[in-house]
């Protein structure tokens, strides 16, 4: 398989929530336009991919996660033909841009559902799941817990139960339903046809509902996966999918299927470890998810990643240890939310950027093509007043002027931070783009070094160190011509380390660029505080 065309296997990808990116016109909204306008920047970040979150018209009741029209744009993001431009732009800056794609459910507001629930004998109404019986399925979990008490909704018009794995204003789509299984084809279609290269699809595992299952990963629901999978490879060869399913990693790992499903799916179960890993001081529990995590097919991958527009999800932890990352990374329970934590990473670090940086590494060095979250890259906050997961999606904050420099306008979607450690006064791209040791900067050549190792993208990898606790977690990464051994002291205080390596001269691809050298068989360092190196092997 040539490289070139598994891209997506070794890939920087970039997460725009395009509602707070760039305001192009002065509607204190982030549009298309604006988007275009900063794509340089994405760009000079070092990012391969962008994955556009939902763009679609929408009454924003889950933040345009609830559709009511497949094959359109909300208005204030601009046009179709603007779109098309976004996309034309992309890629003449040699990225690609995938969008979401959310099949399970659709706005109550869309057209279907008020078709069916205005006129029960319309061929709509089959588009839905309904139910005299609000017991049914009872298996299956409630994902949205604060808000939530059940996965039924009743609809006075109608008599009758409809069923909702989320807010009850998304409606699921009924996939026994062989016309909505047709409907949702030609909506990828009508993407694939504006020239997206892919899609982040949402919440997957839910598709279909069975009785005395708890409604996840059923056969049903790969199947259909697969069809997508088969039209894409078929009628858009080289078009990626991308899977967001919040699940363990063997129940991931079915959503690879025989190379012939997803291309991609999120390690959900990783991130946490990662928190957790830096917290205690101790990666015994990330080897272990990661000793757990079955082989993919070789034209697959993982996608890593440390935070995105969501809560920082806890629901592939013990119960154990969700305590404990709430004790630890959410002290004011305003800061929690469902299973999870509604921070950014900086704040969740305490602005320490040895921890921050602990964690790219991680991420960049482990095997997985690595998802960035808009803003992290130069360490802006959060805003825990605001509602659901607001907070974390607040306005880019590019200048010290105005709203961050993100739009002109008086009142934006959501507010911008202005004041404080994370304000936009201080925490901005302009202000860190010309300082070498700024976060951004900083980042970029972590990304750089990435881009520049083989082995870090592709490689093999083997555990150095072992058993637990872990406070140095220590790997090599090898491919034919190249081999890395990362190494990271995940403590507060020095720590010598003894690796067992091939003897040679080693060089840290980062900043230090530090030579050591491995003799018979072991390669002797100390690690300051929270320091890691990226070693390869040079001679
Ligand atoms: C996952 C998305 O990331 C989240 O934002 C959304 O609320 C749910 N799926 C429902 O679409």
């Amino acid at each position: 398989m040539s490289v070139e065309s598994n891209w997506y296997q070794n890939a920087i990808f970039y997460q725009v929530y395009p509602r707070s990116f760039m305001d192009s016109n002065g509607d204190g909204y982030g549009d298309f336009q604006g988007l275009i306008s900063r794509l340089d920047y994405i760009r000079g970040l070092g990012v391969d991919c962008i994955w556009l979150q939902p763009t679609y018209p929408s009454p924003l009741r889950d933040d345009g996660y609830d559709i009511s029209d497949y094959k359109g744009v909300y208005a204030p993001f601009g046009t179709i033909q603007d779109f098309k431009r976004l996309v034309h732009e992309v890629h003449a800056r040699g990225m690609r841009l995938i969008s979401d794609l959310v099949i399970n459910h659709c706005s109550s507001d869309h057209p279907w559902f008020q078709a069916a629930r205005n006129d029960p004998s319309s061929k709509y109404f089959d588009y839905f799941v309904w139910s005299d019986n609000p017991k049914k399925y009872a298996e299956a979990r409630i994902i949205f817990v604060d808000s939530q008490s059940s996965n039924w909704a009743y609809d006075e018009k109608v008599g009758k139960y409809y069923w909702h794995r989320f807010y009850p204003t998304q409606p699921d789509l009924n996939f026994d339903n062989p016309a909505v299984r047709e409907e949702m084809k030609d909506v990828l279609r009508f993407w694939l046809d504006l020239g997206i290269d892919g899609f982040r699809a949402d919440a997957v595992p839910y598709l279909y509902e069975r009785e005395g299952t708890n409604g996840e990963n059923l056969p049903e629901t790969h199947a259909y996966l697969k069809e997508l999978r088969k039209l894409m490879d078929e009628e858009y060869p080289g078009t990626i999918l991308l899977c967001e399913a919040n699940q363990w990693p063997r129940d991931v790992r079915a959503y690879f299927g025989d190379g012939d499903e997803f291309q991609l799916g999120f390690h959900f179960p990783l991130m946490p470890r990662v928190f957790m890993s830096i917290g205690k001081e101790d990666a015994s529990s990330l080897v272990e998810i990661l000793n757990a995590t079955p082989a993919i097919p070789a034209n697959c991958q993982w996608c890593t990643f440390l935070r995105n527009h969501d809560e920082l999800t806890l629901e592939m932890v013990s119960e154990e240890d969700r305590q404990w990352m709430w004790n630890f990374y959410a002290p004011d329970p305003a800061m929690r939310m469902n299973l999870g934590i509604r921070r950014r990473l900086y704040p969740l670090m305490e602005n320490d950027r040895r921890r921050v940086e602990l964690a790219y590494s991680l991420i960049f060095t482990l095997p997985g093509s690595p998802v960035l979250y808009y803003g992290d890259e130069i360490g802006m906050g959060d805003d825990i007043t605001q509602f659901d997961r607001n907070g974390v999606r607040t306005p880019m904050q590019w200048d010290a002027t105005k709203n961050g420099g993100f739009s002109t306008a008086d009142t934006t979607y959501l507010p911008a931070i202005r004041d404080g450690r994370y304000g936009y006064r201080s925490v901005n791209v302009a202000a860190q783009s010309d300082d070498p040791d700024s976060n951004l900067n900083r980042l970029k050549r972590m990304i750089e070094a990435r881009r520049a190792s083989e082995a870090l993208g592709w490689g093999k990898l083997e555990w150095l160190t072992s058993g637990a606790p872990l406070p140095v977690l220590a790997y090599r990464r090898t491919t034919g011509g190249d081999t890395v051994i990362a190494v990271h002291n995940l403590t507060g205080e020095s720590r010598p380390s003894e690796l067992e390596a091939e003897d040679g001269v080693y060089q840290d691809l980062l900043d230090s660029g530090m030579a050591v050298t491995a003799e018979s068989g072991k390669l002797r360092l100390t690690l300051g505080p929270r320091q890691f190196y990226w070693l390869r092997k040079v001679g």
